[in-house]
């Protein structure tokens, strides 16, 4: 009788000390509709936060004007939690306002930019507009309400034509870079950076991406790209389900190993996670700021390397015909990740295989992306 009042004694301990924990700090997502936004969204939820989510729609499918995107419908439901929306553009500053008076945020992770690099090439002062004027006005709104933490969705295009290889954090950074896109992520950099010196109140976290590829395992979310891809792995993934005809390969004299460009290629959810880990950084007592890593795994695949294996895991025969070269395009990129892990105690798990098997999965069970209509999505 009494061990048992004692067990139930320290049950009642326990569940009360469990509840008495600080609830985890409401986090503002810009651009959470989009690609990385969502899957990063799954993590954050997943490990407690609340989510408030910017997005002006540009680049992410939404029935209507006033609905959730079908991204963040999808969240919810692998998640069961719910994610706060709002239709709103980041240069807006008196919506952005509102958006920090209604809900208490306790720091932002800002995706929200126009990512097309061929696109940035022939409207490059919107790009200029949205990506670096955009930010402009986020960390104003940021200032004005003393929210000052701030997670930056930078990029390896930063870096731009190695001089050495693997990259560090530390290589040289906005030389030679070839397109407007890949200026106003080094331009953003700048300006946060300069944020960070005159005013040592703000904690930032520059996040360097190298090459995400690949789905949420659940086949549920993935990459969305409008009109004709880009990028490698959904142009892959469309012409192994029969949406396009072949793959171009841009050039195969490249001074690499089967002559194909090599890119350090990150899974997704390896992407996302290392999103977490910054935020546990950035809410660290100790951190002062403003510090860049690299989110890449250290290795790197070539084209050719990433077409054979997305045959073995598909089964699918990948027709492709090697053209020229793409203008601005870099031999090899990878990075050095060790900052990373020794930092933020993070580092890439997934293999190339998982990639292209997420990848896969994401493509068939959602042969035109989050449209249910062909002609729409295409
Ligand atoms: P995405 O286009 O899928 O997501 C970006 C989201 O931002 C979209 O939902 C879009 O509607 C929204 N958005 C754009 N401009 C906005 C504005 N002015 N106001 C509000 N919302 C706006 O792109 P992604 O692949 O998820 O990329 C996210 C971030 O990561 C971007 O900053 C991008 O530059 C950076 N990045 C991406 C890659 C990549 O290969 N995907 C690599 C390196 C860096
Ligand atoms: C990878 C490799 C191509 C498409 C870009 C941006 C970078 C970052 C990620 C945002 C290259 C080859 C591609 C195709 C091909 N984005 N390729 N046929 O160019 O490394 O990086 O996206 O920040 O800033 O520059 O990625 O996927 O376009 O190309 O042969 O149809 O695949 O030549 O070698 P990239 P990618």
């Amino acid at each position: 009788m009494i061990l048992k009042s004692i067990i139930s004694c320290f049950i009642c301990l326990t569940i009360l000390f469990a509840e008495a924990k600080p609830p985890k700090p409401t986090i503002l997502v810009t651009g959470g509709g989009g690609y990385i936004g969502s899957h990063t969204i799954v993590e954050l939820l997943n490990d407690s936060y609340s989510i408030v989510v910017l997005d002006n729609l540009s680049n992410c499918y939404a029935f209507n004007a006033t609905e959730k995107p079908e991204s963040l419908k999808r969240v919810e439901k692998l998640t069961n939690k719910n994610v706060v929306f709002n239709n709103i553009d980041i240069r807006d500053e008196k919506s952005l306002d509102k958006v920090f008076k209604t809900y208490k945020i306790g720091a932002v992770i800002h995706f929200a930019a126009l990512k097309s690099v061929s696109e940035s090439t022939r409207k490059p002062v919107e790009y200029y507009d949205n990506n670096v004027a955009g930010t402009n006005t986020l960390i104003q709104a940021m200032q004005n309400n003393k929210v000052k933490k701030l997670i930056y969705s930078s990029s390896a295009t930063v870096y731009g034509n190695p001089q050495y290889l693997p990259l560090t954090e530390n290589h040289p950074t906005g030389q030679n870079i070839t397109n407007p896109y890949g200026r106003s992520k080094y331009f953003t950099e700048e300006i946060l950076k300069d944020l960070s010196y005159a005013d040592s109140q703000w904690k930032i976290i520059l996040l360097r991406y190298f090459n995400p590829v690949g789905a949420h395992p659940s086949g549920l979310i993935g990459e969305d790209p409008t009109g004709i891809p880009n990028n490698l792995m959904p142009y892959l993934s469309q012409v192994a389900i029969g949406r396009r005809d072949h793959l171009k390969i841009f050039g195969s004299d490249y001074p690499t190993p089967d002559g194909t460009g090599v890119r350090d290629f990150i899974h997704i959810i390896d992407l996302a996670s290392g999103h977490l880990r910054a935020l546990k950084k950035l809410m660290d007592p100790e951190f002062r700021g403003c510090k860049a890593y690299n989110l890449g795994t250290g290795k790197g695949y070539s084209v050719l390397d990433l077409v054979k294996t997305f045959e073995k895991v598909s089964g699918r025969r990948i027709n492709y015909q090697i053209t020229d070269r793409r203008r601005g395009d870099l031999a090899t990129v990878y990075a050095d990740p060790n900052l990373a892990e020794k930092e933020l105690k993070w580092r890439a798990e997934r293999y190339i295989e998982q990639m292209c098997e997420d990848t896969w999965r994401w493509q068939m069970q959602n042969p035109n992306g989050y449209h249910t209509d062909e002609e729409e999505s295409n």
